[in-house]
């Protein structure tokens, strides 16, 4: 039984203000989760509720734990802390709209969270056991996606594509993943140091930018996993988040740093010229979020031999997931929880992309904190993909490490290995 549920201003990695909540079970039983934040939305997200005005940039936090001391705490307070369903219903009917405006998906996603690290201390398990048990899966851990450069919002707009990343699926452990990427990551700063373009690092870690076309990130790129001693398209295989609709609308896309613009299909083609001359192996968001025409073309020429996945275009919404198998679009999907705004939903959608066939990719957002749930969500439900961001810095970080915490319980033979792209390029 729910007795208390308290929230609390804390600080995300971007220095921004966000919320934590703290749920206590009637038996002392406790549990905490912070809510992270995007740059690069969608519009059918979840939205944050914030204060607005000019104080703390607009970005203060005070309405919504109002909100969580007036209207949540009471809604949930006496529920079973054990039925994640029932609890997540109340706070949707306690919402009553259509993006979590009214509560804030901050506020939102952070209790609803809370209440499954309550429910997890209350069995006495680590949150991906808890997760596992209830609903009933067997757990894995995850194949991660790790940035090597930032881009698009996350750098200014320095390039127009938002994340440049490696993926290891021929490692034989997430402990090897590591390695080889900690390798990747550092050939990568060297290279950028050779030629003189190294400018520190973007929001999530990655390194900066500092490139005179798209195109010459993905050739640094592999430049990188050869000076690691790896054979591109071996082991290691690349992952892109293009983020379209970011700099595309209406099927008219603008890339201002080769001052260019594309159509729906001209993106199509220059993607497609992408994945025949490097080792591609998932691409997310390749045409934008009101661009279905341009996605099932896409994913039409091109699903057979890439991950397609739809982040904005899905925004962890089971019902987008139906539709967008209906139209051809998209073969996995990515899971924010805070877009969806519930622990309840997300699962929806990640059963409902499994349903499908597809792909599921547990992720994180660009604004992040020291909370490591989406470790133990990705590995407890057997998701097979985990995105935190780069290599390095401590909300990035503490992702991982919780993951080969979890790997010394699980063992490493409970890494999933290619599994989740054995139908791609690499496999
Ligand atoms: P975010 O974007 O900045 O909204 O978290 C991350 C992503 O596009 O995957
Ligand atoms: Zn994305």
């Amino acid at each position: 039984e729910i007795a208390s549920i308290h929230g609390m201003r804390v600080w995300d990695s971007r220095g921004n203000p966000t919320i934590e909540v703290e749920v206590t079970l009637a038996d002392g039983s406790t549990g905490r989760a912070i809510a992270p934040a995007g740059a690069s939305r969608g519009t059918r997200e979840a939205v944050d509720l914030r204060d607005g005005g000019t104080a703390l940039r607009g970005m203060g936090v005070q309405k919504a734990l109002d909100g969580i001391a007036r209207h949540v705490a009471p809604a949930l307070r006496g529920l079973d802390g054990l039925d994640q369903g029932a609890v997540d219903a109340a706070l949707i009917d306690a919402d009553a709209s259509a993006l979590k405006e009214n509560l804030g998906g901050n506020a939102m996603v952070a209790t609803s969270l809370a209440v499954l690290h309550a429910a997890a201390d209350h069995a006495g398990k680590p949150l991906w056991r808890h997760v596992a048990d209830s609903y009933d899966r067997a757990p894995k851990l995850p194949l991660p996606e790790i940035q090597i450069f930032g881009g698009g919002a996350h750098a200014g707009g320095r390039v127009d594509i938002q994340d440049f990343m490696i993926m290891v699926p021929g490692a034989a452990s997430f402990d090897e993943v590591m390695e080889i990427t900690n390798e990747v990551y550092f050939a990568a700063g060297d290279i950028m140091a050779q030629r003189g373009k190294l400018a520190g690092v973007a929001d999530e870690g990655g390194w900066w930018p500092q490139f005179d076309s798209n195109e010459e990130a993905l050739e640094t790129l592999v430049a990188a996993i050869e000076k690691a001693g790896e054979k591109p398209g071996d082991r290691v295989v690349i992952s892109l988040d293009i983020a379209a609709s970011e700099f595309g609308t209406d099927g008219k896309y603008r890339l201002s740093l080769e001052d260019r613009d594309l159509d729906s299909a001209g993106m199509v083609d220059m993607l497609g010229r992408w994945i025949d001359s490097y080792p591609i192996a998932s691409i997310e968001d390749p045409l934008g979020e009101d661009d279905p025409k341009g996605m099932a073309e896409f994913t039409r020429r091109f699903g057979g031999r890439v991950q397609i996945i739809g982040d904005d275009y899905l925004v962890t919404n089971a019902d987008l997931v139906r539709e967008a198998a209906t139209q051809g679009a998209c073969n996995a999907a990515l899971i924010k929880v805070n877009q969806a705004g519930t622990v309840s939903e997300s699962i929806a959608c990640f059963d409902a992309a499994v349903k499908q066939g597809w792909g599921a990719i547990v992720s994180a957002r660009s604004g992040e904190t020291e909370d490591v749930s989406i470790s133990h969500l990705s590995t407890g439900l057997g998701c097979g993909q985990l995105k935190v961001g780069s290599f390095t810095r401590s909300e990035r970080m503490v992702k991982w490490n919780e993951c080969l915490r979890i790997q010394r319980d699980l063992g490493k033979d409970s890494f999933v290995q290619g599994a989740p792209l054995a139908q791609t390029w690499w496999g």
